[in-house]
């Protein structure tokens, strides 16, 4: 079960009386916004100073360094980000760049290595950031172990790995505290599902031709699926209908799919909610993870720092074993495309035309509804974070 027992029977409870009288959590008004958010240069600008430069981000799950010399790069908002198990277990983040003349130094997605060599002369640095070895140091003029080498090492980034992920600070110099960005709320929520005892089955990282406010939005949309959906995903879920739990800036809730209707004569919390419901959580500013019975979605989602009407998108399926044998691997693989077409052709093409629609001039404001909870969620903090 992904919940405490509590949690289980507190989050049944709502969505039975949701069935029972065809309703879903409200808010008490409309919240509305411009449509130029999405294509405004200097709101992009002042996005990446406030946000993506200083919120901590949540970069991979643990599982994806899984052992001392495992390793992967990733690119962040405005960086190119080398990720390490340091042979002591911790997680060591850097920006993978090569400190002789800037090339970047690793150029592989993933692997197993605990020095990296640059290819363009030879420096060679440890999984902990340390530079090791200098190509002719005697006639370049410096030492590794020397004080002009000591401060040759990678740039390091603050990083915490906490509940099984690992969260970055995109700015060198910030600072990182996972425990108070979740708030307590969310904070408990990630403890109870116990993810760090999870595996990674694969990552895909898509580039979408819309800003990433428009594609977080259609992550976390609940309002949309009998209609964009209709023929899809729609006829195994209530429409409309989401049972929410407010984590100060972030949520959690439940989308009751039709089967619930089999347990609704038992209390509610008899059952574990994992089969009846698709869970799904808002961690502010950028990230989603969508739970099923066999595995979690896990999507971040990134602004292109040079185009406003573009985003980078990586999803990751986490499970709960390791072993992917051929049955299992059928059930992941079928669970992928499903999930993966119902967004690249049916979200992805309506998101492209509200970018569209945005760089129409003067195109004024568009507002969500009272039932629109987690979209509403997504851009009062997105406000908060703006305003700071
Ligand atoms: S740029 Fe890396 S060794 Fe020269
Ligand atoms: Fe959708």
């Amino acid at each position: 079960m992904y919940f405490s027992s509590e949690r289980n029977a507190r989050l049944a409870a709502k969505l039975f009386q949701h069935i029972e009288q065809t309703t879903t959590d409200r808010l008490d008004g409309l919240l509305e916004y411009d449509l130029a958010i999405y294509t405004c240069p200097d709101t992009a600008k002042r996005e990446r100073d406030k946000i993506f430069q200083k919120a901590p981000m949540m970069a991979a799950h643990s599982a994806q360094i899984p052992t001392p010399g495992s390793f992967i790069t990733l690119q962040l908002n405005s960086s190119n980000v080398l990720l390490t198990r340091k042979q002591d277990g911790s997680v060591g983040a850097f920006l993978n760049i090569c400190r002789h003349r800037g090339t970047q130094l690793v150029g592989a997605a993933c692997g197993e290595r605990s020095r990296f060599t640059c290819p363009y002369h030879g420096w060679t640095y440890s999984n902990d950031g340390k530079l090791r070895g200098i190509g002719f140091q005697d006639s370049f003029g410096i030492k590794p172990g020397d004080e002009q080498g000591l401060e040759r090492g990678l740039v390091a980034l603050p990083v915490e790995e906490r509940h099984g992920f690992i969260w970055i600070v995109e700015d060198p110099k910030g600072a990182i505290d996972v425990r108070a960005h979740l708030g307590d709320g969310m904070d408990q929520a990630l403890a109870e599902y116990g993810l760090d005892q999870w595996f990674h089955y694969k990552t895909h990282v898509f580039d979408f031709p819309q800003n990433w406010k428009v594609m977080m939005d259609g992550l976390i949309d609940g309002y949309h699926v009998q209609f964009l959906h209709g023929k899809t995903i729609s006829p195994y879920f209530y429409p409309n209908m989401m049972g929410i739990e407010i984590l100060g800036r972030n949520a959690l809730w439940g989308n009751p799919r039709r089967a619930m209707e089999k347990i609704m004569h038992e209390p509610p919390g008899e059952n574990s909610l994992d089969k009846f419901a698709i869970i799904g959580n808002l961690f502010v500013p950028n990230a989603v993870m969508v739970m099923h019975p066999h595995h979690i979605e896990f999507w971040t989602v990134y602004q292109d720092p040079n185009n406003t009407a573009a985003c980078r998108v990586h999803l990751r399926y986490l499970t709960p074993s390791g072993d992917y044998d051929e049955r299992i691997t059928g059930i992941l693989e079928k669970n992928w495309k499903i999930a993966t077409d119902a967004i690249i052709n049916e979200d992805v093409p309506v998101g492209n035309s509200i970018q569209a629609s945005s760089a129409t001039p003067n195109a004024g404001s568009v507002c969500l509804g009272r039932n629109e909870v987690t979209n509403q969620l997504f851009h009062l903090a997105y406000r908060d974070y703006m305003s700071a």
